[in-house]
């Protein structure tokens, strides 16, 4: 089962008296254990790509399946419901709550949900030491490093093991060491938690020629083979 396959999606936004055309047929498929690393310029779509593969936005056509799961046709709390239970979500920045520490960060919706309190934090726990951050559990986000909060960011989205890990431009409010360590973060845990990560990422000095990277032009999809290979 892949973690995403995505055909023939076009999303437009309404732009004056006509529309804009973000992602243009596109079609990308993400194994499980896999990571496609999205690169090309701004305003290029990738965000609103991963929108669409977070069952955010609802393209204009196209078909967007998410661990197998046909979205098209899912309501709203079902999309919700999908979203919690198969997508884990990074944005550029942490957006961590202040008064949370780094355990609670990640134990917060799960609870919320209605999961034991028990194996919320047995699993929290055991990612947070997967990610670096063991016995940094009870930090608060002003307590951590810029690095360590987008660690504690990945963590969380991947609580509740989901399929598919969409990740967005996460190296961009880091230096380049920080950057380089958090990219390698996330190869790491794509194939230890057995996930299929879209990465987004301006940043290709950051990339290797191991690699899968998919190039985004005015919303279309090129496949890339990386300098080097
Ligand atoms: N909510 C929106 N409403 C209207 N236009 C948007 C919206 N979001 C993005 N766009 C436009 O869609 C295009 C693709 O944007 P985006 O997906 O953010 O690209 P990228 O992430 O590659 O920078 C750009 O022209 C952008 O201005
Ligand atoms: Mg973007």
């Amino acid at each position: 089962m892949n973690a995403l396959e995505m055909t023939d999606v076009t999303l437009t936004y309404p732009d004056g008296a006509s529309r804009l055309i973000a992602v243009d047929r596109a079609g990308l498929t993400v194994a499980r254990g896999e990571l496609v690393a999205l690169v090309g310029p701004s305003g290029s779509g990738k965000s609103s790509l991963l929108a669409v593969a977070a069952t955010l936005i609802t393209p204009d056509s196209g078909r967007v399946l998410v661990d197998g799961i046909e979205t098209g046709t899912l309501g709203r709390s079902a999309r919700t419901a999908l979203r919690r239970d198969h997508v884990g979500l990074v944005f550029q920045q942490p957006n961590l709550i202040d008064s949370l520490s780094a355990l609670d960060q990640l134990t917060v919706t799960a609870l919320l949900a209605g999961r034991s309190r028990r194996s919320a934090i047995v699993e929290a726990r055991a990612l947070l030491a997967s990610v670096g951050l063991d016995g940094q559990e009870s930090r608060l986000p002003a307590q951590l490093s810029g690095g360590q909060r987008q660690r504690v960011n990945i963590a969380r989205a991947l609580m509740g093991s989901p399929a598919l890990l969409l990740v967005d431009e996460p190296t961009s409010a880091l230096d380049h060491e920080r950057g380089a360590e958090v990219m390698a973060l996330i190869r790491r845990m794509t194939v230890e938690r057995n996930v299929g990560t879209v990465l987004v990422t301006h940043d290709t000095g950051h990339l290797t020629g191991h690699d899968r990277v998919v190039e985004c032009r005015d919303g279309r999809l090129l496949a890339r083979v990386p300098v080097g290979r």
